[in-house]
């Protein structure tokens, strides 16, 4: 990846406004992720962090970002080496990176523990991001302990530590107009590989070969590539028949029968910033009365739930307009019985509908694609109230859900998942069907950025006859 595939001065504008959040006298400290293990000498691929790419752009492992509440910046990365960069490829190196990056200053990683008290000597608050890097707390007092050691030279130690995963997430959570960019090619990429997979999944089973998951997902890594992502942003779902009803499953081996429904949750990572698609379609390209039924009943909620998305709105609404929807469903389709658990209100009132319906139907998305953001209103913490669940009996706290702001991103990802159980219609057995779609708020509602690939069933039943 190129870093200045974005534009730097989006990288400057963040680490100001953090410098602003932090004040005059805070200092940030963040380290990209840790190279990790796979096997043997073989590490997995590595990914930057993304609260330290947020704020600089930078792609190499080992490196550090120091910001400054005056504003100024020191990287902390790996120096030139002829040697090793034979081997694992170009680095940047200290006396490129403030051209290149935008920092004010940066030096060899290797020197990080010489240099770091200095930079926290007389800060009031040192902000690192609390819970995420394990050792991280170890070496931060470190430092301070080194500071304090020349506290009789005159060496002042900051009194507080602060989490900056606070800030940083309040930030990324409204997506600017460069992030919304990327997001909406990411979108497209991961529409266009499911159009793929679909593609060849009926045109396999047409041709009498055997169809396997496997040659599915492969088809969503091709386009993935082939369009520039790096990687996929999430181990990939390809789930047919019965497989769809096991949440995280992963593209495996499992036949794929003509006949059955396939349930694919896939989506790139372009340039630091996920995607996330699922689509449910049948194998062959029919569906059946039964997959139609419980197919139309997830779109009708995924319709809500996207009706239910705008700026001002409370980020349960989709959620809840997509169980209203769905319970309802249940209903009328038999799968639950009105006799036993009421009407539509009992049923959302007593969840009834979970054994159905057991993930909630949205989550940030961003960098991470399940993105961080606070899921409550900050101005509202203090409203907790207190409820027992319906299920488990258990007190459930529930503090005033986010309202929804003009650029935040979330995904709308209904299902509906059925298990054979006494007195659920065997029509229906093993059928599990999930529509996620990619949303950026609007003021008016929402802009759906994922739909380069068909959501309505006689739209799908087409796309593959195709
Ligand atoms: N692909 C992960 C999710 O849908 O949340
Ligand atoms: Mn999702
Ligand atoms: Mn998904």
């Amino acid at each position: 990846m190129n870093p200045q595939n974005a534009p730097s001065p989006d990288y400057a504008r963040r680490r100001a406004a953090l410098a602003a959040h932090i004040g005059p006298h805070g200092v940030a400290v963040l380290p990209t992720s840790p190279e990790r293990a796979r096997n043997r000498d073989s590490d997995f691929l590595f990914r930057f962090d993304s609260y330290f790419y947020y704020l600089c752009g930078f792609t190499e492992p080992n490196a550090w970002l120091v910001v400054q509440g005056d504003g100024s910046s020191t990287l902390f990365c790996q120096p030139k080496d002829l040697e090793r960069e034979t081997w694992d490829g170009l680095r940047l190196g200290p006396e490129a990176a403030p051209s290149a990056l935008g920092v004010s200053a940066a030096y060899a990683v290797g020197t990080i523990d010489q240099r770091l008290p200095a930079l926290l000597d007389g800060a009031d608050a040192v902000w690192y991001p609390f819970a995420t890097h394990t050792g991280l707390e170890t070496r931060i007092d470190g430092w301070l302990s080194g500071l304090r050691a020349r506290a009789r030279f005159g060496a002042l130690v900051p009194e507080q530590v602060r989490d900056l995963c606070g800030p940083l997430d309040e930030m990324r959570l409204i997506k600017d107009a460069y992030e919304q960019t990327t997001m909406r090619r990411a979108a497209q990429i991961s529409a266009e590989a499911h159009i793929r997979a679909m593609q060849r999944c009926a045109r396999m089973l047409r041709d009498g070969q055997d169809v396997r998951e496997f040659h599915l997902d492969a088809e969503l890594l091709h386009e993935f590539r082939q369009q520039g992502s790096q990687y996929p942003a999430y181990s990939s779902i390809v789930a047919a028949g019965a497989n769809a009803c096991v949440l995280h499953y992963r593209a495996d081996a499992a036949p794929v029968r003509s006949g059955e429904l396939v349930l694919i949750d896939a989506g790139c990572e372009l340039d630091g910033y996920a995607s996330d698609i699922t689509r449910t379609f049948p194998a062959n390209g029919v569906f059946t009365g039964p997959q139609r039924a419980l197919y139309d009943v997830v779109l009708a909620a995924q319709v809500a739930s996207v009706d239910a998305t705008r700026a001002g709105a409370r980020f349960t609404d989709p959620h809840e307009a997509a169980v209203r929807v769905l319970s309802q469903g249940l209903l009328d389709l038999g799968l639950l019985d009105r006799s036993a658990v009421g009407n539509v209100d009992d049923v959302m009132e007593k969840r009834a509908y979970f054994p159905f319906y057991m993930h909630r139907t949205s989550h940030w998305l961003g960098m991470d694609v399940h993105d961080c953001g606070a899921y409550t209103e900050p101005a509202e913490r203090g409203s907790a109230q207190v409820r027992k669940d319906a299920i488990t009996g258990a007190d459930i706290v529930n503090r005033p859900s986010r309202v929804l702001r003009s650029g935040m991103v979330l995904t709308l990802e209904p299902g509906l998942y059925v298990r054979p159980a006494p007195g659920v219609p065997e029509a229906f057995h093993h059928i599990g069907i999930r529509i996620e779609d990619d949303a950026i708020v609007t003021d008016a509602g929402c802009e759906l950025i994922s739909r380069g690939v068909p959501v309505e069933a006689d739209a799908i039943e087409a796309l593959m006859r195709g």
